[in-house]
């Protein structure tokens, strides 16, 4: 018989594991969860707005409606910046840090996140996501926390994951004792573990990339994916390319069956803080791995707050198999 248990009861178990543990971590995990609960149910509504009278931004009360992003950017903002746990926080949809509320008491975390990732689905109906990113404040002294504070290397995060909103909502998270999965039951209200330490397969046979981006495509990955592409006998197993264009939920998919994503160099789009080193811890506590094609990606010193990088993450030999194309590509310009 397989056990029932919430989400609440996970998290206060994990941070029972932390040495001197306060009871902080839980409520700010708390808040998130709330946060998430908030959203998933507005991203369920989204295809209504028209139906129900909302045009051009401006709802039945003539009130502008917000776009789920901001929405999503308000509500965590709102959960977590009266929580009390958290002393600054970062987000894709903002310019600068963003501060505690005026009178709010200061706590000792340091949350980053992207509060809606893939958001250009949402109209066709597919799946999003929220990522977070969970750091400890550096800076010296207790209240407000610093930029010094986000810009932390992802190795130190003590908690990362996200939420999905799916065919469920979900949650996955790791405090860096395993990855696990929360299925929410909306009768209940509650995220139920369905999915619990989550190990990613060595290799895969799902390869996520945005093909129409061949041009700008660094000389290795060009490589590495025509290699893919060979014929069975060639590379080892047939690959099949699997794209949805929201990361949370190509990783997601990715994580589950074994594959590799990648938004290769020379730039990357995706965000360092946000999006490449939360989805990283992940990966690495499922037993997978996360690179820009020739460094870790939670090695990385982040320099500022909207850092891009290529990220390449999934199965650990898929991974290092294209880690192998770029060292060949360096050896070979060095030559
Ligand atoms: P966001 O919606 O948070 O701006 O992120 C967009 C992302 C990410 O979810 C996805 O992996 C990537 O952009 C897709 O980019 P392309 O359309 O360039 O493939
Ligand atoms: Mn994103
Ligand atoms: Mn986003």
């Amino acid at each position: 018989m397989s056990k029932i248990r919430t989400i609440q009861q996970h998290i206060h178990d994990q941070e029972r594991l932390f040495p001197g543990a306060t009871g902080d971590f839980t409520a700010l995990l708390t808040s998130l969860v709330l946060s998430a609960k908030i959203i998933s149910r507005e991203v369920n509504k989204a295809g209504l707005a028209n139906i129900l009278g909302e045009t051009d931004n401006i709802n039945t009360h003539g009130e502008t409606v917000t776009k789920l992003d901001e929405y999503a950017q308000q509500t965590i903002c709102r959960a977590i910046g009266y929580s009390g746990q958290t002393c600054i926080m970062a987000s894709e949809e903002s310019e600068d840090i963003i501060p505690m509320p005026a009178g709010s008491k200061r706590g000792k975390y340091v949350l980053m996140f992207d509060p809606l990732d893939g958001s250009s689905n949402i109209d066709v109906n597919a799946s999003i996501g929220t990522i977070f990113s969970i750091h400890r404040k550096v800076s010296v002294g207790a209240g407000d926390g610093s930029l010094e504070d986000c810009l932390q290397p992802g190795s130190r995060q003590v908690a990362a994951g996200y939420f999905i909103y799916g065919s469920s909502t979900m949650m996955v998270y790791t405090t860096g004792d395993g990855v696990h999965g929360f299925t929410l039951d909306p009768s209940l209200g509650e995220f139920l573990l369905s999915h619990e330490n989550i190990r990613t397969p060595a290799r895969g046979k799902i390869y996520s990339i945005n093909e129409g981006n061949q041009q700008k495509w660094d000389a290795p990955t060009r490589r590495y994916i025509d290699y893919l592409k060979q014929d069975e006998k060639e590379q080892g197993r047939p690959y099949s390319l699997r794209y949805i264009g929201s990361l949370v939920s190509d990783f997601h998919r990715n994580l589950l069956k074994g594959g590799i994503f990648l938004y290769p160099g020379p730039k990357g789009k995706l965000r360092l803080l946000y999006e490449a080193s939360p989805l990283a811890m992940v990966v690495e506590q499922a037993g997978g791995a996360a690179s820009t094609g020739t460094e870790r990606i939670l090695d990385l010193q982040p320099q500022s707050l909207h850092q891009k990088v290529p990220l390449i993450i999934g199965s650990k030999d898929d991974v290092a198999q294209y880690e192998q194309f770029c060292k060949e590509a360096l050896a070979t310009a060095g030559d």
